[in-house]
Parts: C-alpha cells; sequence; structure tokens
C-alpha cells in the first residue's frame, strides 16, 4: 500500500454518512432542513474546529466571487464556511473518497451545492489549472503529507500571482517524542509533522513570502479544557467527535491536545502570498 492508500484507509469510516445523520437526527436536527450551524461538531476535523475556521477566514481576506481551492477538504466544514459567510466559489479535494462523497451530500442538505464542490484527488498532483484561485488553504493536512515542497509547488501553481495561501497545520515546536497513536496517524509511518522553520522555507522556496504567522495553541486549550470540564460533569463527548475521529477517539484526542498544552507541537496559522 501507497503512503496515500494508508492515509485514506485510516480516515475511512464505511458508513459515516449515516452515521452523521443518526447523530444529527437523534439530537433533533431537521434533516430536510439542514442548515449550516447543524453541522457544527460533525464536519470540521481539526483544533479549535468551527471557532478556528471563524478567526483563520478573518485572516484570508474574503470577498464574494473569489475562487478558494480547499485542499484536504475532508467532510466539508470549512469550505461552507468560506461560502457561507463571504460568498466564495470553493472547490474541495480530498484523498478519502468517503470523506468527498459525505461532504458533498451535506453541501446539498444545506442549499450551498451552486458554491461549494468537491472532488477526490491528492494535493501532490491537483487537478486544477495554473493560476486559477484567488485564494488556497490547507487545515490540518500536512502532517499526512512528507513531501511538502511539492504540495506547495502545486499549490503555488494554482494560484494567480498575488493569491493568497491560508495554512493551519499542526507543527512541531520542539524537540521530542510524539505520542501515538493521534488524530491523523496511529503510528509514526503516515505521520510527517515538522518545524515552523521548515514550512516558512519551504514555503519560500515555492514561490511564497509568508505574511502572517499565528500560533493559536489557546484556542485549541480552552477547547480541550471545556472538553474535560464537560467530561467531569459527566456529559461525556459528543458522539460526532467520537463518530468523525474513529477508533481510540478519546486517546488520539487526548495525545494531541496534551502534546500541544506542553509546548512540543502548536496549530499554527500562516498566511503566504504567491509572488
Ligand atoms: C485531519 S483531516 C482535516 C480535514 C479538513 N481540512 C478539516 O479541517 O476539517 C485531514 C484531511 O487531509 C486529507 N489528506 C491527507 N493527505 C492528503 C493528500 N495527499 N491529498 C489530499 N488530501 C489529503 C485526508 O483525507 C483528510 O480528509
Amino acid at each position: 500500500m501507497s503512503t496515500e492508500e494508508k492515509v485514506a484507509s485510516h480516515y475511512t469510516h464505511g458508513s459515516l454518512e449515516t452515521a452523521i445523520l443518526q447523530i444529527l437526527s437523534t439530537s433533533g436536527k431537521d434533516i430536510d432542513n439542514l442548515r449550516l450551524r447543524d453541522l457544527a461538531g460533525v464536519d470540521e476535523f481539526h483544533l479549535g474546529r468551527h471557532a478556528a475556521t471563524v478567526e483563520f477566514a478573518l485572516d484570508l481576506d474574503l470577498s464574494a466571487g473569489l475562487r478558494l481551492a480547499d485542499i484536504g477538504s475532508g467532510l466539508g466544514g470549512p469550505a461552507r464556511h468560506f461560502a457561507d459567510s463571504y460568498g466564495c466559489a470553493v472547490s474541495g479535494i480530498d484523498l478519502t473518497e468517503e470523506f468527498v462523497q459525505v461532504a458533498k451530500s451535506l453541501t446539498a442538505l444545506c442549499g450551498l451545492a451552486d458554491l461549494v464542490s468537491f472532488r477526490q484527488g491528492s494535493a501532490l498532483d491537483l487537478p486544477f489549472e495554473s493560476g486559477s484561485f484567488d485564494r488556497t488553504t490547507l487545515i490540518h493536512v500536512g502532517m499526512n503529507i512528507e513531501d511538502k515542497a511539492r504540495l506547495f509547488a502545486e499549490i503555488r501553481r494554482i494560484l494567480k500571482p498575488g493569491g493568497r495561501f491560508g495554512l493551519y497545520e499542526i507543527m512541531q515546536m520542539r524537540e521530542g517524542t510524539l505520542p501515538y497513536p493521534m488524530p491523523w496517524a496511529m503510528e509514526p509511518e503516515t505521520s510527517f509533522v515538522c518545524s515552523s522553520d521548515v514550512y516558512r522555507h519551504l514555503l519560500e522556496e515555492a514561490g511564497f513570502a509568508v505574511e502572517l504567522e499565528r500560533d493559536r495553541s489557546a484556542l485549541a486549550i480552552r477547547l480541550a479544557h471545556e472538553a474535560r470540564a464537560k467530561a467531569a460533569a459527566g456529559e461525556g463527548r459528543d458522539p460526532g467527535f467520537r463518530t468523525v475521529m474513529g477508533p481510540r477517539a478519546s486517546e488520539r484526542s487526548s495525545n494531541v491536545n496534551m502534546s500541544v498544552e506542553a509546548g512540543l507541537l502548536a496549530p499554527i496559522e500562516m498566511i503566504a502570498r504567491a509572488v
């Protein structure tokens, strides 16, 4: 199996759409009149979840009509936010076929299919024309991709000159051994976390100027504390989180949260301009 096949298999659930619709229905949502906010908690797979997407979007200088490619779009939560809140035309691409199918289905149920589309494919061989996007985003995807030089070259290729690339990625902040399983990999074999220095260097090599860098650890730590407080009060983790994360969800979540709290990892946002 290639690394990409292993990564896609890691994220594949098998009956994710049925499970998500069941969770939504059990929590009283009207599946036939689904609103975007009904999906909160089930459609974003990154530290800080929807709150982080909202903050990240503020730095992307988005406006109606801009073409945005979300690379590694997962279940499509961030893509739908960029379209719904700013009017961007969003193209999502993801390696995991099941995520793409569920992303399409949830988007149609929310009535956003005119603005947001998804397709299966690799971030290392983007099926988009050169110079065709104003914005690109990469949210918690680089941890699964070893060849970041090729990833950034592909992203630079599809951006228009002057276009912006927003990354919100888990980066390694100091020497140390990561605990596994992590949310993105059960073992180190398909995990390629690296430092912000490496990201910055490779972005510059690929033709980007990094204009902004923010450490979003505080938000991730606050949400982890809130989740722990809920668990201690007997409320438990929400079922959406467990379903999307899959096997050993609590252990994987706890490993990444503890690594952020210990300063070993951090969710870092960077905004880079195509020069
Ligand atoms: C942790 S999830 C994040 C999903 C989404 N960006 C979000 O924030 O909700 C990582 C996603 O990256 C995708 N991915 C990993 N490697 C990829 C690659 N080489 N090409 C495209 N997608 C990839 C996975 O299939 C998965 O959907």
